[in-house]
């Protein structure tokens, strides 16, 4: 299905045309699909039916209240990285007895803040963390639950900023050490080993490395039961990639299959933690031509929007998808697509063929996922607006930043 798609020569976001937000919301501004959202989740759900499994999506990658509600209403868990995630999926009515609490550097307050909370399980790093855990958990005369997060040492065969299952990383537990870092955990008064997890990397096109993964997570599961350690759920993680320009993404179904054959007739549930594959293709990034200029060697459309709304282009050399929101019968141009920031990397698309004119909208296609919450304040821009459309409706669901609010909390010397 295509949610954003053009009918009379105007992108429209489902039903709504994409001038009409831009008029009412002003640019920039992100815009998700309801529609997207939903359908990218029941993908999962189709793929999983008939399986104990629990989805549990990743906040990291698209965090606005509204979106955690809506998957939070479709039975959706969530894996968090911090006691600001928890705390969002928490107002935004997520059930904390769904919560993975991931990540390397917990602090006490975090841990203190999840165990209070009762989440599912905390997926823990290293042995260091584990003695935290425990000693937090005994402070507040509690039990924590933990999985390890094994290090697989497999190539996710993917950018090397978003690839994490690999020795060199500083993610998860070496496989060779988990075992006697879970023999540990079983004499440390305060836990309960509840299960295991693992996470390779993001944006993976190829399925075949996270059923590697999956397997030798299964072989450890099995040597743990072997000294009478029964795990009760296995978390695989996320990091289904999709489709930016022409990469070949498989669906959800396909994506798992090779994982799910991998841990055919295993007892315990399963857990995944998509992030991107839920939220990417769900948004856009709105902007609007502020000036076409010709230079002598390129051209260059100047939009308003930024490397501070969308880091992807500048931090990782991402290609998204640049269209005009009107298709014009005017002739194309080649265009360095770039914001108002004061830095030469601050560009969101190279050498990009369009037919526009000065004052145009353009849409940054498949910024639902790493855009928004990897957003900043640099050069004291505020944040974008961002909205939801649901059919003919588009509903604010998050304010446009003003400039006061941005230096709200800062004092001058006396
Ligand atoms: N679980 C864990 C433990 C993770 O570290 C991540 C992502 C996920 C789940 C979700 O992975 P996904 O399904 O989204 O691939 N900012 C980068 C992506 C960083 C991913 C970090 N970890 C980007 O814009 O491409």
């Amino acid at each position: 299905m295509n949610f954003f798609a053009y009918r009379d020569g105007t992108l429209r976001a489902e039903e709504v045309p994409l001038p009409q937000i831009a008029a009412a919301h002003g640019t920039p501004c992100y815009i998700y699909s309801r529609a997207a959202l939903e359908d990218a989740f029941a993908a999962y759900q189709r793929a999983l039916a008939g399986r104990d499994a629990l989805v549990c999506y990743a906040v990291k990658a698209n965090s606005n209240l509204a979106i955690l509600n809506l998957f939070a209403r479709l039975g959706a868990g969530f894996d968090v990285l911090s006691g600001g995630e928890l705390a969002r999926v928490i107002a935004a009515g997520g059930d904390p007895a769904k919560v993975i609490f991931s990540g390397v550097g917990k602090s006490e307050a975090d841990l203190r803040q999840a165990i209070e909370a009762g989440v599912h399980c905390l997926n823990v790093e290293s042995p260091a963390e584990l003695d935290r855990v425990n000693a937090v958990a005994g402070m507040l005369g509690k039990r924590a639950p933990i999985s390890l997060r094994v290090n697989p040492d497999v190539d996710p065969k993917t950018h090397p900023y978003i690839s994490t299952g690999l020795r060199s990383n500083k993610f998860g537990v070496a496989y060779d050490e988990a075992l006697p870092l879970y023999r540990r955990a079983r004499d440390l008064p305060n836990l309960d080993i509840t299960g295991i997890a693992c996470h390779i990397g993001s944006q993976l096109l190829d399925p075949a490395p996270a059923a590697e993964a999956a397997a030798k997570v299964a072989l450890l599961a099995d040597a743990l039961a072997a000294e009478g350690i029964s795990l009760k759920h296995m978390d695989l993680g996320g990091g289904k990639g999709i489709r930016y320009r022409d990469e070949d993404a498989p669906d959800a179904a396909a994506y798992l299959a090779p994982l799910l054959a991998a841990l055919d007739g295993r007892r315990e549930k399963l857990v995944f933690e998509p992030g991107r594959s839920l939220v990417g293709n769900a948004g856009v990034l709105l902007t609007r031509i502020e000036y076409l200029k010709h230079g002598e060697e390129k051209n260059f459309a100047i939009v308003d929007a930024a490397m501070n709304d969308l880091l992807r282009p500048a931090l990782y050399d991402a290609w998204h998808d640049i269209r005009p929101v009107r298709q014009r019968a005017v002739d194309e141009d080649i265009y360095e697509v770039v914001g108002p920031v004061c830095e030469s990397g601050d560009f969101l698309g190279h050498a990009r063929s369009l037919a526009v004119e000065a004052g145009d909208l353009l849409a940054i296609m498949s910024a639902g996922a790493y855009g928004m919450v990897m957003s900043s304040n640099y050069n004291t821009r505020p944040r974008a607006a961002e909205v939801v459309v649901d059919g003919n409706q588009v509903r604010l669901v998050r304010e446009r930043e003003r400039i006061e609010q941005l230096f709200a909390g800062e004092r001058v010397l006396p």
